[in-house]
């Protein structure tokens, strides 16, 4: 199922944008921004968005039934494949959904779940530290070029993670 792709240059949350557009009607696409000012983490904390790092969310439409057991599962599974194209260290899913190389946070997902006439939908957002990684107090990150041969392009994974999700969308349910 091909996404339609929205681009932005700055944008407060790429979450907070799909979720707008659901609202408005659209179901399903792709919203890639080059930074975000108000970035969301899960359980309410911000996501540092430094430019040059990956910030995107995919949105569609699930079944009423679809667990989030399993749309858990799926998103960490395809970002993490995705993601270990580029490196020969072991990426790591650690739970909820973070992904971790080498005990080092280099993505994290933030899930998010809209009813919009009695239609369920889900927002993935994803980020990736592709250049730069922000210092957190509780664990430690790291930015995937430092663990790749050659350097990987933002828009290289872009386009690997709306292909897996294009191809395997209805996994979800
Ligand atoms: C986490 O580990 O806490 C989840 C972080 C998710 C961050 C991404 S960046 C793209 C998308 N837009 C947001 O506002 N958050 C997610």
């Amino acid at each position: 199922m091909k996404l339609k792709k929205f681009y932005y240059k700055k944008i407060k949350s790429t979450n907070d944008t799909a979720l707008k557009y659901i609202i408005n009607g659209v179901e399903k696409g792709v919203i890639l921004a080059d930074v975000q000012t108000k970035g969301k983490g899960r359980r309410g904390k911000k996501w540092i968005s430094i430019r040059g790092n990956l910030f995107m969310s995919i949105f569609f439409k699930i079944q009423n039934y679809t667990s989030l057991k399993k749309i858990t599962k799926l998103n960490c599974l395809l970002v993490r494949e995705c993601l270990q194209k580029f490196t020969e260290f072991k990426v790591v899913t650690k739970k909820p959904n973070d992904i971790f190389i080498k005990k080092q946070k280099i993505c994290g997902i933030l899930q998010e779940i809209i009813f919009k006439k009695e239609k369920k939908y889900l927002v993935v957002g994803i980020g990736v530290n592709l250049n730069k990684s922000p210092e957190i107090k509780n664990y430690s990150t790291n930015f995937i070029n430092s663990f790749t041969k050659k350097n990987v392009t933002r828009l290289e994974i872009f386009k690997l993670l709306c292909d897996s999700y294009e191809k395997k969308i209805n996994q979800f349910n």
